[in-house]
């Protein structure tokens, strides 16, 4: 891994199962980090349609459904994936150093363009 990256520390891999996604708040904005198997993803928190929490959202496969109006987004790209959700939400490539999930803040797909 390049040094000179400035890494983002979210959270222990411990924090997060299959279950149970973690919201993560770090310098200012918040996340919501996910497990699938034994992969771990990261997105913005926030429901691109309204006040919704992804963090709180039920997971299915792998999407994540809104808790507000059950719009879904896949967790692996950010595409929204079930109406009234059409816009996307951020991704953030995870890093895991030393058990901890860390993102490259800079690293974001541009709202569900690539990962
Ligand atoms: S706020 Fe998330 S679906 Fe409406």
């Amino acid at each position: 891994m390049s040094t000179d990256r400035k890494l983002l520390r979210l959270c222990s891999v411990s924090d997060v199962s299959a279950n149970r996604p973690m919201r993560c708040e770090a310098e200012k904005s918040v996340y919501a980090v996910f497990r699938l198997g034994a992969e771990y993803f990261v997105i913005s928190d926030a429901c691109t349609h309204g006040p919704g929490s992804l963090s709180e959202g039920y997971v299915e496969g792998s999407e994540v459904e809104c808790p507000f109006h059950s719009g879904r987004f896949d967790i692996r790209t950010g595409f929204a994936t079930e109406p009234p959700c059409t816009e996307p939400v951020n991704t953030w490539k995870v890093h895991i150093v030393d058990e901890q999930i860390f993102i490259d803040p800079a690293e974001t797909s541009a709202a569900g363009c690539a990962r």
